[in-house]
């Protein structure tokens, strides 16, 4: 079934903010999840961990489906997984809006973004601090988002990597000269003095696990990242 969901802004001036589940109380995911809507997240963004990929284990295709079948918010569904294609169906068939891989993990990427794309979700490519932005050249006409991850992915809660900026200024750079389509974002340390910094660089699309589900009000947290 090919889905087409509205909820992906087409101007890459328009800020997203998506606050990470990772950062919520996994004992209660529907209460969390309302709770990020009422605070006013525009996406929920939902890290899955393998622990092979990256040194920790955190949810797979299950908890993206209860996710979907509680709310109606548009699912950012980041895979930290060695082989990210062999997992594909059952992410999408979890109900995943946007799926986006890494450029490092063991697959053929661009077979992976083609059958992301084919079953009617958006693309999303992303790549650790350490990646140079060449690796992700030869893709950048096949997605709608590029993720540059501002920290070495794995945990939430560890400090943006500001030496990250220049490649997002890149991305910014190329996606012009080329004529390009497609959203930056950032995962990784983000909260309202981080993403002022990456807006500034040319990112729309802000993660923030932290700094919005362990605010003292997520309201005005996710506010002050809207409007930094
Ligand atoms: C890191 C994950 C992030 C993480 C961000 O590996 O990809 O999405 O949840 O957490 P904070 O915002 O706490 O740095
Ligand atoms: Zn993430």
């Amino acid at each position: 079934m090919v889905r087409i969901n509205p909820v992906i802004p087409k101007n890459f001036q328009d800020r997203v903010i998506a606050p990470s589940l990772l950062a919520a109380d996994f004992s209660c995911i529907r209460d969390e999840t309302s709770r990020a809507i009422r605070a006013g997240a525009d996406w929920m963004h939902l890290d899955v961990m393998d622990g092979h990929f990256v040194e920790n284990i955190s949810f797979g295709p299950a908890v993206v489906q209860a996710v979907h079948e509680s709310n109606d918010i548009f699912l950012d569904v980041h895979l930290m997984i060695s082989r990210p294609d062999h997992y594909l169906d059952a992410f999408i068939a979890a109900g995943s809006d946007l799926i986006t891989v890494h450029v490092e993990s063991d697959h053929d990427v661009a077979e992976t973004l083609k059958r992301i794309r084919e079953a009617g979700c958006q693309a999303g490519l992303a790549l650790n601090p350490a990646t140079p932005i060449d690796a992700v050249e030869p893709f950048l006409g096949d997605i709608d988002l590029l993720l540059c991850m501002t920290v070495v992915p794995g945990f939430g809660g560890q400090a943006f990597m500001p030496e990250v900026l220049e490649k997002i200024t890149a991305a910014t750079q190329l996606r012009k000269s080329r004529g390009l389509q497609y959203h930056i974002e950032v995962d990784g340390g983000i909260d309202a003095a981080t993403a002022a910094r990456c807006y500034t660089a040319g990112a729309n699309v802000m993660v923030a696990g932290s700094s919005t589900f362990r605010a003292p009000d997520m309201a005005t947290a996710i506010r002050n990242i809207r409007n930094a």
